[in-house]
């Protein structure tokens, strides 16, 4: 096991630091790096996961060859990126990736095919997911009627807010929310067929989309990971009940342990908390790929 990267370093690029990636502005293409970052409450942690970001990318690589929708992703060849990036080969290697810089499309994608997190919070007091009506008598994480596109803004800080169909619409037009209504409910469709004979389930899942020149829309950022979305173990998934996650609960569990007021620097995280987390990413890598993470 390396050690974790917490911030890549490629001079001369003019870089933006996200929560867990680093995007460096090549112009009409940019170099996502994908760091050891981790992030819970709105706040990235002190402390990094070793070769999270590896998992995340290549996870993410594996959906887009699986899906062959539209997308960014040009090369992963570090040498492809420029002598500045190749320079740095041995840190960028697996969790970089030379793509095409899009418009971004100011709204988070989201669907839903079960019943957790904000949505269930909004149905048990309006029987409602983001305005839309959904049958009485639904229990916790039950799998919805069928999926469901919820939208979301993007706040520039913050917490994002979960908008309806309409609202986003009046954002960006009828022709273009349309398309990223059905083009997200089919990506999360295919996705989670595929999830659900891993032993994956896919109850949620937020995607970003960017348009090019020509006003053609492509699917951006990462897709079908742990962050971006909620899975669940199928031999553990009992409606009315909220399952163990392949993903972060660990970390935002110990959190709650502890005195952090999540209103300043969050606490460096015990290793047993980063061993038992790394394995979780492990876990739902080699379960959706059928390979072993080297
Ligand atoms: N092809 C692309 N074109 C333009 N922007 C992209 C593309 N792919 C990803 N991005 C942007 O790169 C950033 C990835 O960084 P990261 O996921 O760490 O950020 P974040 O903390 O989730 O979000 P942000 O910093 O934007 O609030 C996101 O802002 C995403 O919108
Ligand atoms: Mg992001």
């Amino acid at each position: 096991m390396s050690l974790p990267l917490l911030q890549s370093n490629v001079p001369g690029i003019p870089v933006r630091r996200g929560k867990v990636r680093d995007v460096y502005d090549l112009g009409d293409r940019l170099v996502v790096v994908a760091t050891d970052r981790i992030s819970a409450f709105d706040w990235v942690l002190p402390t990094g996961i070793p070769d999270k970001g590896r998992m995340l990318t290549q996870l993410t690589l594996f959906w887009l060859d699986y899906l062959k929708v539209p997308n960014h992703f040009i090369s992963t060849d570090v040498a492809a990126m420029g002598p500045a990036f190749a320079a740095h080969a041995a840190e960028l290697n697996g969790r970089s990736m030379l793509v095409r810089k899009a418009n971004v499309v100011p709204f988070e994608c989201v669907v839903r095919g079960y019943l957790a997190g904000s949505g269930w919070k909004e149905y048990r007091k309006h029987s409602t997911v983001c305005g839309i009506g959904l049958p009485t008598g639904l229990t916790e994480c039950q799998q919805l009627p069928s999926a469901i596109f919820t939208p979301s803004t993007k706040a520039e800080s913050g917490h994002d807010e979960n908008i309806s169909y309409e609202m986003m619409l009046q954002g960006t037009g009828e022709k273009l929310g349309a398309e990223l209504r059905d083009k997200s409910l089919d990506v999360y469709r295919r996705g989670s067929a595929y999830a659900a004979t891993r032993g994956i389930m896919l109850a949620d899942t937020k995607f970003e989309w960017g348009q090019l020149a020509d006003g053609s829309l492509i699917l951006i950022d990462e897709v079908l990971t742990p962050d971006s979305s909620r899975f669940w173990p199928k031999e553990s998934y009992q409606p009315g009940k909220n399952p163990p996650s392949f993903d972060k609960q660990f970390v935002r569990d110990w959190l709650e342990t502890t005195s952090w007021d999540k209103n300043s620097p969050p606490p460096s995280l015990p290793a047993d908390v980063v061993d038992k987390t790394r394995a979780k990413y492990i876990e739902a890598y080699e379960k959706l790929t059928g390979k072993t993470f080297e």
